[in-house]
């Protein structure tokens, strides 16, 4: 049988454990899961950390999860899915706000390529009220944020404070 591929798309500006839990339990669904960080996102978000940064940060925190990888994408993300023959998209859900957005993502993901399918995986009660925007604010103004992101990422946060 082929293998069963996933794609778990996002910014991961930076990777948190609120992520990671999302990651290390879809991974458990398919053969292989494709943690894959957007260049670019759209709308007028604005990255704080460079790609390089993120997909090193995002390569590190999973890196004990044996069937993940990590890797960036540019453009549509339904031409990358195809692209690594993945038959489904992953998304974390956190709040009804998070669903109301996803599924209007779903809906033109499922226009443009109807044979991929979106999996919304709910986040672990202990995540759902974090952010990588709520980890960058609280760590700005000097609240220490290491038990909501990966060790690396603390000390990264804490550097340019
Ligand atoms: O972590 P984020 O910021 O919620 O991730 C958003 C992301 C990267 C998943 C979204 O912007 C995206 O899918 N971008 C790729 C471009 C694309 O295919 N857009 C159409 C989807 S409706």
């Amino acid at each position: 049988m082929d293998k069963r591929i996933a794609v778990c798309p996002g910014s991961f500006d930076p990777i948190t454990l609120g992520h990671v839990n999302l990651v290390r339990r879809a991974a458990g669904l398919f053969d292989q899961l494709i943690v894959a960080v957007a260049v670019t996102v759209d709308g007028e978000k604005r990255h704080s950390f460079s790609l390089d940064e993120r997909v090193e940060m995002a390569t590190a925190a999973c890196a004990d999860i044996t069937n993940v990888t990590v890797e960036s994408f540019c453009g549509l993300l339904v031409d990358y899915c195809r692209r690594q023959g993945a038959v489904a998209i992953v998304k974390g859900l956190r709040t009804a706000g998070d669903m109301a957005y996803e599924m209007q993502m779903q809906a033109v993901n499922a226009d443009l390529a109807p044979e991929i399918e979106t999996v919304f995986v709910l986040a672990s009660a202990q995540y759902a009220h974090m952010s990588s925007s709520m980890v960058k604010w609280l760590n700005e103004l000097g609240v220490d944020v290491s038990s909501y992101v990966p060790d690396n990422v603390a000390a990264r946060l804490q550097a340019g404070r």
